[in-house]
């Protein structure tokens, strides 16, 4: 391990009172519950999205009782439009294993919580340093910029054995003292700094408590941190989407299996080419169809081009399997994916 950089956890604390975050609403409580909440929603979602969703859920599952005795549509519903669907479904879990096998408490170490569904061990450590104290360390993406950053760590991270290394000195960096304090305050330091002023193009070392100590600031390169070679290789995918509607307006709606794209969400029927989306339907009904404005929807590692076709079906009902027909009024509270709500709002 090369030389640690002294103070640094003390300056970060320092900062954070007076320049940090001290009011989102999932910060001034030791409850897990809510910290979880946040923490798992933060995940992959800015702050700014974030803030609506998490009051909507707070208000429908006060307690983590609540959330593992909901039905799972409902909670898909209200996870509808912030993407990433595995974490809704991983939270539910995680709740039900919370009731069942711990009580309905959370565990108060961050080995236990990363037993849970969905509790990686940075958003445990998170969740541990918050609401008890703990001295763990955390390591996301935005942490990862500014350790790598502070101590000069050039190592390329896309290797595991790098990555345990830059782990290992998130550890040693950690504050010694009044830990009851000093953790809570030092964990979103961390957090606010990447998202504040260790920023990945332009940081703003010139307002950073921790320049002073910093190799990267040092030696002028910042930006030359982190290193991570894999690139991930952006794909693109071209979807037909069904919209039938019957005579009432309805529109049929099938469920997506529990694994790829929007797993678990309800749906217009989504085919890879035209020809397969002609073929669900009836030989007389495939005249009718209308092909609609193609829309682009952008993944994190995809760029969907989406065709949607439209078609009236006064009787009968395409040949999906497990399809249903929704009623306009009935889509607030079924989970869809924002693309297709957007799509069926016009
Ligand atoms: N991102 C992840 N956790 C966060 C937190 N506690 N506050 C702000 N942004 C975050």
């Amino acid at each position: 391990m090369t030389a640690l950089p002294d103070g640094f956890a003390g300056r970060v604390v320092r900062w954070q009172r007076t320049h940090g975050r001290n009011s989102l609403p999932w910060q001034n409580t030791r409850d897990p519950y809510r910290v979880w909440l946040s923490e798992i929603m933060l995940q992959q979602t800015q702050v700014s999205t974030v803030l609506d969703y998490y009051s909507r859920f707070l208000v429908r599952f006060p307690d983590v009782r609540r959330l593992a005795a909901a039905q799972p549509d409902e909670v898909m519903a209200l996870w509808s439009g912030l993407g990433y669907y595995s974490r809704a479904r991983n939270m539910h879990r995680c709740a039900q294993d919370v009731v069942a096998l711990h009580g309905g408490e959370f565990p108060r170490t961050a080995g236990l919580l990363q037993t849970l569904p969905g509790i990686g061990r940075s958003t445990a450590a998170a969740i541990a340093s918050f609401c008890f104290g703990e001295r763990v360390a955390i390591l996301d993406g935005n942490v990862k910029r500014v350790l790598t950053r502070v101590l000069g760590f050039g190592a390329d991270l896309a290797q595991a054995g790098n990555e345990r290394e830059l782990w290992a000195y998130a550890e040693a960096l950690l504050p010694r003292r009044a830990l009851e304090e000093s953790m809570p305050r030092y964990t979103q330091g961390l957090m606010d700094l990447g998202a504040t002023v260790c920023l990945a193009r332009n940081p703003a070392c010139l307002v950073c408590p921790a320049s002073g100590l910093c190799v990267a600031h040092r030696e002028g390169n910042p930006e030359d941190y982190p290193v991570k070679t894999r690139k991930l290789k952006r794909t693109s995918q071209a979807l037909w989407l069904l919209r039938a509607r019957n005579a009432q307006g309805s529109t049929w709606l099938e469920k997506r299996p529990a694994t790829g794209i929007w797993a678990g969400l309800y749906c217009l029927p989504v085919y890879e080419s035209r020809d397969a989306l002609q073929a669900a339907l009836p030989a007389k009904a495939q005249a009718r169809l209308q092909d609609g404005e193609p829309f682009l929807h952008v993944l994190t590692h995809k760029d969907l081009h989406l065709h949607p076709v439209a078609i009236e079906m006064p009787s009968g009902s395409p040949r999906t399997e497990a399809g249903a027909w929704f009623a306009g009024s009935e889509l607030p509270r079924i989970g869809l994916p924002a693309p297709i709500r957007r799509l069926l709002q016009d």
